[in-house]
């Protein structure tokens, strides 16, 4: 398989008027064509902030590290995303070749247009295409999505449609210009269950149909399990561990992967109480020293994971983690 997207040192801080808040810390990651990852952690992470790095979407108070860089890999070449500088660059990554949905669809679409005058203007933007080849393109898409009646729907508002629905129609628009890479944040959280468990399975059948890749943003670790090839989990900004949803899902190494998993519901024991990871995590302001999980691990090994950054180590194939629990095992490894 061949690089979609390819993140290395991603470091953004925030000037703020406390300071410099660090938001994302050195993190590298890259997609291949056709792959979902799922991208998880609690609120506050830095999970949205990576997402919108990708399509170079950042608040103006948003400072990037020399070193940072995110390349997009097109038909016609890699684009350096932060390097785009007019809107005529960027449109490549903002509903281009990349396009992303969001968790609330009235932030998506504008209360005083109906649903098809933006999506028309969405694909005239990104295509040459006429009126009425985007208008019959969007009612295709509008349909495809499982929207009823979508000749009709396409000239409601937002607010008209149910929230389900109109879910559905920001997934539609999201994908009318058939991008390479969709980034949905959090794009079922405000859903109930049915409905969530529908637009999974939309969102699957779709990435079977268009070959594109998929970042999935969610704090849910079950539904990554539902949809992902791949997982990353962020903690304070910074990339703790990756790997096959599987592998990480049955065997996490990281203590705070742990302790997201010891908190999924279990379908045997509904009942049960659930086991959140202890402690809350910190203000960004007041990043920990050594590893910014130390303060509250319950498996700390000495006084060397409040001194000292782990460095990620591959431990299984494609498996990695960020823990001194695992630094002598590696150094073993390596000798
Ligand atoms: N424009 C901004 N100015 C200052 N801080 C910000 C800004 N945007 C996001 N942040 C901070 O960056 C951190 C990561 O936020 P975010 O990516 O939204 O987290 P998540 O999506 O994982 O919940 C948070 O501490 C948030 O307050
Ligand atoms: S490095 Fe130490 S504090 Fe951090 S997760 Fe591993 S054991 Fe816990
Ligand atoms: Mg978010």
């Amino acid at each position: 398989m061949s690089t979609q997207i390819d993140v290395q040192n991603l470091t953004l801080q925030f000037r703020t008027d406390e300071g410099l808040v660090t938001a994302v810390d050195n993190v590298s990651f890259s997609l291949d064509k056709g792959e979902v990852m799922g991208l998880v952690g609690e609120s506050g992470s830095g999970k949205s902030v990576t997402a919108k790095s990708l399509m170079h979407l950042n608040a103006s108070n948003a400072v990037y590290s020399p070193e940072s860089k995110i390349t997009l890999y097109t038909d016609t070449g890699p684009v350096d995303v932060l390097s785009l500088r007019r809107p005529s660059e960027l449109k490549i990554v903002r509903g281009g070749a990349v396009s992303m949905i969001f968790q609330e669809p009235m932030a998506s679409f504008a209360p005083a247009m109906t649903i098809g005058k933006q999506m028309v203007e969405q694909l005239q933007l990104h295509s040459d295409m006429s009126k009425t080849q985007a208008r019959n393109l969007s009612i295709e898409m509008l349909d495809r999505v499982g929207i009823s009646d979508a000749g009709k729907r396409i000239d409601q508002y937002a607010f008209e449609l149910s929230g389900g629905m109109r879910q559905r129609a920001m997934i539609a628009m999201a994908l009318s210009t058939k991008p390479k890479l969709l980034i949905a944040d959090e794009p079922t959280t405000a859903l109930d269950v049915t409905i969530q468990a529908q637009v999974i399975d939309l969102m699957k059948d779709l990435v079977d149909e268009f070959r594109m890749g998929i970042i999935f943003i969610t704090h849910d670790l079950g539904v990554v399990a539902q949809t992902a090839d791949r997982v990353n989990v962020m903690y304070l900004g910074q990339l703790i561990e990756e790997g096959p949803v599987r592998d990480v899902i049955r065997q996490p190494k990281h203590p705070y992967t742990q302790g997201l998993i010891a908190a999924l519901p279990k379908l045997e024991d509904l009942d049960a109480p659930l086991t959140p990871v202890p402690g809350d995590i910190p203000s960004p302001l007041e990043r920990p020293s050594g590893c910014v999980f130390h303060t509250r691990c319950s498996q700390i090994v000495g006084d060397m994971c409040s001194a000292k950054a782990p460095t990620e180590r591959e431990l299984d194939e494609d498996h990695k983690v960020a823990c001194h629990l695992y630094s002598d095992l590696q150094t073993e490894a390596v000798q």
